[in-house]
């Protein structure tokens, strides 16, 4: 049986004082839970702020980005291995916020992840279709050539110590949320992509559904025998919001 992963993602919101009070409503309202996993991905400045208020708890902390180099003159870009200086455990790869304005390829993203488990970091590789490309009929070929990537760079055992998130573009900050069946849908194709590499792999592989997942469509998500949890945007700003989700997931 997988375990469920909820997986806050803030992008590029926070400040010193409100990230205290959030993080310190999520720690307290998760505290009784058990069985499920829960992170938060924040901004590469306030790492150090959630290593000092996380460091003793059951929540863990992850970026939302990370460079595909070890070190060098790459200025503004920062490496996993300073990722993991600050206590990361998770680091988000080839969101499609990066992939759509920062111009990153599947390529460069399967560069990104492996950087990242090198370093011993687990990657949350996204990987979603457009609203165009759903209408055409190419989610699945869109999806697979996100996933192949990374596969052929790094080969499907290196899935083992990874998350992916299945993230609709159509459904990420709209409000709008794939069904349950939609969703479903798409992560039984990843799953069977896998598992035509290797069905061990693809037995124990957490993935997660994002876009616009919310207090009141988590739990049904999350029932789908193929969603392991959740990676959560919006929602992941409210205390409330998003330690009712994170109940959802261990129910
Ligand atoms: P959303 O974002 O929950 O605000 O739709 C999800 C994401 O982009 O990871």
């Amino acid at each position: 049986m997988r375990s469920k992963l909820v997986a806050g993602n803030w992008k590029m919101h926070g400040g010193t004082a409100q990230n205290q009070d959030l993080l310190r409503a999520i720690v307290a309202g998760t505290a009784d839970l058990r069985g499920a996993d829960f992170t938060v991905c924040v901004p590469y400045p306030y790492l150090s702020q959630a290593q000092t208020l996380l460091r003793d708890t059951h929540i863990r902390w992850g970026a939302q980005n990370v460079s595909q180099h070890d070190k060098g003159a790459y200025t503004g870009e920062v490496s996993a291995v300073m990722l993991m200086d600050f206590g990361c455990h998770y680091v988000i790869v080839g969101h499609s916020e990066r992939r759509a304005l920062y111009g990153e390829d599947s390529d460069t993203v399967a560069l990104k992840f492996q950087a990242a488990q090198v370093a011993g970091l687990i990657p949350i590789l996204c990987v979603g279709e457009t609203l165009d490309q759903r209408e055409a009929d190419v989610t699945e070929q869109v999806v697979a050539a996100q996933l192949d990537a990374v596969i052929e760079l790094a080969g499907v055992d290196a899935l083992v110590k990874s998350i992916l998130a299945y993230e609709p573009v159509w459904a990420i900050g709209t409000g709008k949320t794939a069904t349950p069946g939609q969703a479903q849908d798409v992560h039984a194709f990843i799953r069977a992509r896998i598992a035509a590499h290797s069905p061990k792999v693809a037995a124990g592989l957490q993935i997660l559904y994002g876009g616009s997942v919310k207090a009141n469509n988590a739990e049904e998500l999350f029932a789908m025998t193929d969603i392991d949890g959740g990676l959560v945007g919006g929602a992941s700003l409210v205390a409330d919001e998003f330690v009712a989700i994170c109940r959802a997931a261990k129910n």
